[in-house]
């Protein structure tokens, strides 16, 4: 069965800008909603569990019968664990190549957020904004919506805030802006660059 990320940090050290509680019922409640009904589906169509989740995402044919469901789900759990990852006590620039090629395209994590929250603030609905690395070596922002994962895209997924009312609303009620602007203190772009300095070499 598969099982989640551990959490790089304590449910209280996002405070004040993300509360105790909302870190605690996004892990609890949502996150492992998505893990348990993954699973479920899973065992469901008799799946052995041979596969990596980000695997997985490249076998879904061969669930006919579960394949929206699965993939809803399993982009759940891919998207949250990378969003918690995203997070930190105190914000983490990005280190070594993909510090180069973030300042070159943002020049500062700053000016990044102000386009970050533009964009984020353009989707409708529920969904994710996602900093990728494309396959032309190329870094981007793009806004996916639900649960889509930008894998399925050929894009790979360095970094990305979710952007569901119950990522924020405990906290900010409807004030999504204030969500993204308090983004600046616990940002952590570790995983970003880990991921882009493994693959962007390989592209
Ligand atoms: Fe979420």
């Amino acid at each position: 069965m598969y099982k989640l990320h551990d959490l790089p940090y304590l449910y209280q050290d996002l405070e004040p800008f993300i509360s105790t509680y909302t870190i605690a019922l996004h892990i609890n409640k949502h996150t492992k909603n998505y893990l348990n009904n993954l699973n479920k589906l899973l065992l469901k169509n008799n799946y052995q569990f041979n596969y990596s989740l980000n695997e997985l995402l490249f076998h879904i044919t061969e669930f006919p019968n579960d394949q929206e469901d699965i993939l809803f789900n399993l982009g759940g759990v891919l998207n949250h664990n990378l969003y918690f990852h995203s997070l930190s006590k105190k914000l983490v620039g990005p280190e070594g190549l993909f510090k180069i090629h973030f300042n070159k395209k943002y020049q500062s994590i700053s000016n990044f957020l102000k386009i970050l929250k533009e964009k984020a603030l353009r989707l409708k609905g529920s969904g994710y904004i996602f900093l990728v690395l494309k396959q032309n070596k190329e870094l981007d922002l793009i806004n996916l919506p639900n649960q889509e994962t930008p894998l399925l895209n050929k894009d790979i997924p360095l970094f990305c805030i979710d952007l569901w009312e119950h990522a924020y609303y405990l906290d900010y009620q409807n004030d999504k802006a204030r969500y993204i602007d308090n983004l600046e203190n616990i940002v952590d772009f570790s995983l970003a660059s880990k991921i882009f300095n493994n693959y962007y070499p390989k592209l």
